[in-house]
């Protein structure tokens, strides 16, 4: 937990050095202050800090085994489809750099992602807690995430539309849902793989990925950084 914690600050890191390094700087309080204007964004993040919120004014067991499924839903669904948009790009050599970064923070999350694997489990067992809640739960979030995706990326980007999007959101709820265990949410058989098989490559973390360009082995050299953030430069 504690190299978890490491990592999520690392990945802020790198997220304000993108943001620093290709967003103007009189534009770039609109992104960071984005979660107040916009009501889709604002309610997909309250969803999950609400729950951890719970927790906090009423320390219950069972408000503790509903925050660590919160924790997953966040490490297991929320990240996805904002990876899989700079996959996209990164398939017809758009901001490779960034893609480059997104690969390592998805490797890092997906490591989260298992620690939480063994933890629900032994959690189901030690405390009390009803399945249709869990599912209730992993339903909700699959629907904030779908909302947002359809709303920010939409279908505007070649390669990604809200049918992909759905179908992507309920295969990775499915998949989350089996690895503690549980039965898939949803069961048609489309909601079995992934419409994004086909970018895996480009989010392969292991020296293997071979792309035609291969850029993920070349550093990044088109970025100037304004301030701040250090480090990346080296990748
Ligand atoms: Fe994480």
């Amino acid at each position: 937990m504690a190299e978890q914690l490491s990592q999520e600050a690392m990945h802020n890191q790198s997220y304000q050095y993108i943001i620093e390094t290709i967003i103007p700087s009189e534009r770039r309080n609109q992104v960071y202050d984005f979660w107040r204007k916009d009501k889709v964004l604002a309610e997909r993040c309250e969803f999950i800090a609400k729950l951890y919120q719970q927790y906090v004014d009423n320390p219950t067991a069972e408000n503790y085994f509903i925050s660590l499924l919160a924790d997953y839903l966040l490490e297991g669904l929320y990240f996805y489809n904002g990876f899989i948009y700079f996959y996209n790009l990164a398939s017809r050599m758009l901001m490779p750099g960034s893609a480059d970064i997104f690969k390592m923070i998805n490797r890092d999350e997906l490591s989260h992602v298992r620690l939480y694997q063994r933890i629900i489990p032994e959690a189901m067992n030690t405390f009390t807690h009803s399945r249709e809640q869990i599912y209730e739960m992993f339903d909700q979030a699959v629907k904030h995430e779908c909302r947002w995706t359809n709303h920010i990326v939409g279908n505007n980007i070649l390669g990604i539309t809200e049918e992909s999007t759905e179908q992507y959101t309920k295969y990775l709820a499915n998949i989350r849902l089996r690895s503690i265990g549980l039965n898939p949410l949803y069961p048609d058989e489309k909601y079995n793989k992934s419409p994004y098989s086909h970018l895996e490559r480009f989010s392969d973390t292991k020296k293997e990925a071979f792309t035609k360009a291969n850029f993920f082995e070349s550093s990044v050299t088109s970025y100037v950084m304004s301030s701040g953030v250090t480090g990346w430069d080296e990748i």
